[in-house]
């Protein structure tokens, strides 16, 4: 069977969807979006994504085109039509089709929405057991990181930066503070504390860094949401990502120099374990 997809109220092949060029989302990256796990067809924390992207929706002042009940519907209708039981499930909403291009927007445009889904690419065993490399870099991008936009040029540009260098992520430095990755979340550990940044305009709310705060305050973890230093950064004994798609891994190597000793460290190791037994029991409980 080949993927199907949703797009404007219809399931169609994904390979016959089409939009039109003059989409401001084609045009202008005129949208935001979502990524949600999904394991053994359920998806995880569906609401709370579902909620952040009524959110960006806001803050981009495109009108959210369904309730929850409907985004719940379609989500589970795209994962039904759909041959894996472990799926990343992408959706798209951008502000509409326009008869010209312009900078400023019609009042009243009908959102296009696309959801897909592809086959959940896990982190290879490998870098889950030894961690993985990140460079560090400035972060150039706009003043409203919290939003999740389709405009990803700048995180792409950085991750490819990464890439190129044979490393996984590029950690972000703004005015000597840590953001967050390129596409991710960044944790530290330090002395046995385990510290995040405050969620801000800066950065993503991580459904991700959602989820391991709260392990940490259920288990008892020592921790501290709090701005980090570029130099605590550096001199961290563990540097974890976190994200819906490669959950939490550990860094092993920033700009070529071993994080801590340069294997995973305990604190990560444990938080990873805790992550999947939350996972097992929440998909257990539906
Ligand atoms: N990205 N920060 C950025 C810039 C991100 O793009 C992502 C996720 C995160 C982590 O958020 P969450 O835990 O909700 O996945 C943080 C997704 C996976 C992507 O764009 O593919």
């Amino acid at each position: 069977m080949s993927a199907v997809c949703h797009l404007d109220g219809s399931l169609v092949p994904l390979a016959e969807a089409r939009v039109s060029p003059m989409d401001r989302g084609f045009l202008f990256a005129d949208g935001g979006y979502e990524v949600i796990p999904v394991y053994s067809r359920q998806a995880f924390r569906l609401d709370e994504h579902l909620a952040r992207l009524a959110n960006t929706l806001a803050g981009l002042e495109i009108v959210n085109p369904h309730g929850i009940e409907r985004w719940r519907e379609l989500v589970r209708e795209v994962i039904d039509h759909n041959d894996w039981d472990d799926q990343s499930v992408y959706i798209q909403v951008t502000r509409g089709r326009e008869a010209r291009r312009s900078h400023a927007f019609t009042e009243g445009l009908r959102p296009t929405v696309f959801i897909m889904c592809e086959a959940l690419v896990t982190v290879p065993e490998t870098q889950r057991e030894q961690g993985v490399a990140a460079i560090t870099a400035g972060d150039f991008r706009w003043l409203r990181c919290d939003l999740k936009t389709i405009a990803l040029l700048a995180n792409c540009l950085l991750r490819n930066q990464a890439s190129k260098a044979g490393c996984v992520e590029a950690i972000l430095l703004r005015d000597g503070f840590l953001t967050e990755g390129s596409a991710s979340n960044i944790f530290i550990v330090r002395e046995g504390v385990m510290l995040a940044p405050p969620k801000s305009h800066l950065m993503l709310p991580g459904i991700t860094y959602d989820v391991v705060l709260e392990l940490a305050a259920t288990h008892g973890l020592r921790h501290a949401v709090r701005e980090i230093l570029e130099d605590e950064l550096r001199s961290a004994d563990e540097i974890w990502l976190t994200s819906s798609t490669k959950e939490v891994l550990p860094i092993t190597r920033l700009d070529d120099r071993p994080v801590g000793d340069g294997r995973p460290g305990p604190v990560g190791i444990q938080m990873y374990r805790w992550y999947q037994d939350f996972k097992a029991r929440v998909m257990r409980g539906g």
